[in-house]
């Protein structure tokens, strides 16, 4: 059986002391919470990981890095290794965000090799996908959504597809107000469960838990979440306040 799951996805906010007293607070509600039915991640800046780790029961919350290096280790000023991620004790990684291959130009070559650094070091990956407005309207979205999951995924064996989550963001939702309506989203949900099915097997494709985001708040996760595709949220701004994010989290 696949788990639901409700991921933040902070971005670059916070300080770390505004970080933490909100890591406490999702970690208070989600103890507080009875009878859960879904996973919940924080994914927060790397200066972050260690604080919000000292900070949350991490047999309730999940921590995750936004990003990691495609390279081991070495002379790349500024980057940071899954090893270094996975040593803070962080168990998940967020990996090709719209955002990472839109501004920082991630390749799909790049996030395979990223994928695989994560899986070696043993965390699991959140890996998004998801088409802008123009693929959207000109009708390629299947294609570029089937090419970002089979260029960057589908060299995995089934056994290390177990710790991959797939995220499907559509551009033109994130950050913008407009969510996609729950038909079209599990319709893309369906597909990729689709392709997976296809390359993995049926079992594999059942097992994965698919999440949605961009846009996603209190107000239509429950629509969302009914969706038989749909296995829960990954979260930017409504992720920022933890009673807008449990009422996400709650949504199930
Ligand atoms: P949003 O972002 O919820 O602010 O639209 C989602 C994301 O980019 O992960």
């Amino acid at each position: 059986m696949r788990k639901n799951i409700v991921a933040g996805n902070w971005k670059m906010n916070t300080t770390v002391p505004e970080g933490v007293q909100l890591a406490k607070e999702v970690n208070e509600a989600v103890a507080a919470a009875a009878d859960l039915k879904c996973d919940v991640i924080v994914g927060v800046p790397f200066t972050h990981l260690t604080a919000v780790k000292d900070v949350i029961d991490m047999g309730k919350v999940g921590l995750a890095a936004q990003n990691c290096a495609n390279h081991t280790s070495g002379a790349y000023t500024g980057e940071v290794s899954a090893a270094m991620v996975a040593s803070t004790g962080a168990n998940y990684v967020i990996l090709g965000h719209s955002e990472r291959r839109g501004y920082y130009n991630e390749t799909a070559e790049m996030l395979k090799e990223k994928v695989d650094l994560a899986l070696e070091n043993g965390l699991k990956v959140i890996f998004c996908c998801g088409e802008s407005l123009e693929e959207r309207e000109n009708g390629s979205f299947k294609d570029v959504i089937g090419a970002e999951i089979r260029d960057s995924l589908f060299h995995l064996s089934a056994e290390q597809f177990a710790n991959i989550v797939i995220a499907y963001e559509p551009i033109w939702a994130i950050g913008t107000g407009k969510t996609a309506t729950s038909d079209q989203a599990q319709e893309i949900h369906a597909f990729i469960r689709g392709l997976l099915a296809e390359h993995f097997g049926a079992q594999v494709a059942d097992d994965t838990t698919i999440l949605y985001g961009g846009s996603c708040k209190p107000s239509n996760a429950p629509e969302l979440f009914a969706k038989p595709d749909i296995d829960g949220g990954l979260i930017g701004g409504a992720s920022l306040k933890a009673a807008d994010f449990m009422g996400i989290v709650t949504a199930f």
